[in-house]
């Protein structure tokens, strides 16, 4: 027998555990095949947009998609032509083959629904709803808006009803805090603070070190000073629920880890947005994630193959009648186009080869079902008919 026979086979079986994480050639091909799509980069460069088209391509497509998004502006309500978009998901009907829904993320609701799913019975979870620290600090906690929208793509993807979920990502100063979310809570679960305060005897509460007291401080500062019983009601209330919220974590995490879920960084050629997206590549890069695509979006056209230098030169011949004007203003478009071409180069070639699309600054906001088609025709071309 050769040599080579069982090599092969143990490299199947390899492969067999391990499946490969989807690496589309084309923004097409992801959509069509990730089961997890997630839009991450900085603030305003267009991630809920992108989230829509994504999800509105694979309704396109004939696949039964569905979009979370995390847009307090409810600009993504409005462009979808929906005011009852809420925490749970509703149907958007239109000229596609497949499905589209939408998720409008509900922080506080689904902190509740948490608490209700993991609650050994309906009396604790009354005891923790009604409970004024937990009222106070579900919406408040640093964190909980990433967590909460991890455990929303957590629901959605375990439902039957969906073939593709397109997550938006928090429009928090750090846009890669929902990486750190499943993990910080259970940190704050592991917290010394956490385990005195829920320890059966109050005896123990002699033991709280100094930074447990300067934490109580800020959260009393935050929420009031007489609510620190609340807070140890709450603690106590929650007792025997930390497992539960703990492998949640851990499936999260999993799931942000699995060959089928795709990462999709969105920028725009500003210097700053560029730079954040280098950033966030790299801690994608520390977690072995790729990113799946790039998407420049409101990238300015140039208007012209010439060099700004040339069109420059030609206005200054030209200077004086209206064709000088003319070519002074091409001389800037394709100047920043220059500049921003600049920016993208590094970012195209830390992502490769995921594939980059461009989209171009429309002349208005994307405020309807038009402009996000306008904007899916830039990113895949003309839907499939
Ligand atoms: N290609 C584009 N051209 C013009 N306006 C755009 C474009 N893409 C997005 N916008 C607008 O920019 C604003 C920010 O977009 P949004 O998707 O909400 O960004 P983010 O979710 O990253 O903060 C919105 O008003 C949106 O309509
Ligand atoms: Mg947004």
């Amino acid at each position: 027998m050769s040599p080579d026979t069982p090599s092969v086979a143990t490299g199947d079986a390899a492969e067999a555990e391990a499946p490969t994480r989807i690496a589309p050639a084309t923004l097409e091909e992801l959509v069509e095949r990730a089961e997890i799509v997630i839009c991450c980069g900085s603030g305003g460069v267009g991630k809920t947009t992108s989230a829509a088209v994504l999800a509105l391509r694979a309704a396109q497509q004939g696949r039964r998609a569905v979009v979370v998004t995390i847009d307090p502006a409810r600009r993504l309500a409005d462009a979808l032509g929906l005011d009852g978009i809420g925490n749970t998901a509703t149907r958007i009907e239109g000229p596609w083959a497949g499905e589209l829904s939408a998720v409008m993320l509900d922080t506080k609701s689904t902190f509740d629904s948490v608490v209700a799913r993991y609650a050994g019975d309906d009396e604790q979870a009354e005891r923790i709803l009604s409970n004024r620290f937990y009222r106070n600090i579900s919406g408040a906690l640093s964190g909980t808006q990433e967590y909460m929208a991890m455990e929303k793509l957590y629901e959605l993807q375990a439902d039957d009803a969906f073939d593709v979920v397109v997550v938006d990502t928090p429009p928090s100063r750090h846009a890669l805090d929902f990486l750190d979310a499943p993990r910080n809570l259970t940190r704050f679960l592991d917290h010394r603070l956490y385990r005195v305060l829920t320890a059966p005897t109050r005896g123990v509460m002699k033991a709280v070190n100094a930074a447990a007291v300067s934490f109580v401080r800020s959260v009393s500062k935050i929420v009031g000073a007489e609510v620190f019983d609340d807070a140890i009601a709450f603690f106590q209330a929650f007792e025997g629920m930390e497992e539960g919220f703990r492998e949640r974590a851990d499936a999260v995490l999993q799931l942000l880890d699995d060959p089928r879920t795709a990462f999709v960084l969105v920028a725009s050629p500003r210097r700053d947005t560029v730079a954040e997206a280098h950033y966030f590549a790299d801690r994608l890069g520390e977690a072995d994630i790729p990113v799946a695509a790039l998407i420049v979006n409101k990238v300015h056209p140039s208007f012209s193959d010439q060099l700004p230098e040339a069109l420059r030169e030609r206005s200054r011949t030209l200077a004086g009648g209206d064709l000088g004007g003319l070519y002074r203003n091409l001389a800037d478009f394709a100047l920043i186009a220059a500049r921003e071409d600049e920016h993208l180069d590094g970012l195209a070639e830390q992502v490769a080869p995921a594939p980059v699309v461009r989209v171009p600054y429309l002349r208005s906001d994307v405020h309807d079902l038009d402009g996000l088609t306008e904007i899916a025709d830039h990113l895949f071309g003309a839907p499939p008919s």
